[in-house]
């Protein structure tokens, strides 16, 4: 197994509802480390340039729209298997569909308002990462 980092979002329902440090607790549970971290107020151009691979779905404007409507956190976890350990911790897209105790099936309000988002290869965490972090906030 290799050491990596991916890129996760706590998303505004998370948020608003003051769920960041029960979310968090499950990453570091799960042995994910979480190396930067910050609570920013998304612009709407920034979602619609991160989403841009869903732009032709009928929930792009909905999703974007979401992204901005409160702040969220994006921080860059690390450890053994990052990108696909999140993605276990995180659960299915739609909470409906997500494995008990995972972030969705427990906290998760519909699939669009899912709580969380998290890489899903190596090649999107290092966009994802550099697209909200600087060389210097990454401090291992
Ligand atoms: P995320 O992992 O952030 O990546 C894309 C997001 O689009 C996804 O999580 C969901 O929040 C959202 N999404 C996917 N399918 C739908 C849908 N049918 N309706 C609204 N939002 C959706």
């Amino acid at each position: 197994m290799a050491l990596e980092r991916t890129f996760s979002i706590i998303k505004p329902d998370a948020t608003r509802r003051n769920l960041t440090g029960k979310i968090v607790a499950k990453f570091e549970e799960a042995g994910l480390r979480v190396v930067a971290s910050k609570r920013i107020q998304m612009t709407l151009a920034q979602a619609q340039v991160f989403y841009g691979v869903h732009s032709e779905r009928p929930f792009f404007g909905e999703l974007c729209d979401f992204m901005i409507s409160e702040p969220v956190v994006v921080q860059v976890l690390e450890g053994e298997s990052a990108i696909a350990k999140n993605r276990e911790v995180m659960g299915a897209t739609n909470p409906a569909d997500a494995a008990a105790g995972t972030i969705r099936a427990d906290f998760a309000e519909s699939v669009g308002e899912n709580s969380v988002h998290g890489s899903d290869a190596p090649e999107t965490a290092a966009e994802e990462i550099a697209f909200f972090f600087s060389g210097l906030e990454l401090v291992g």
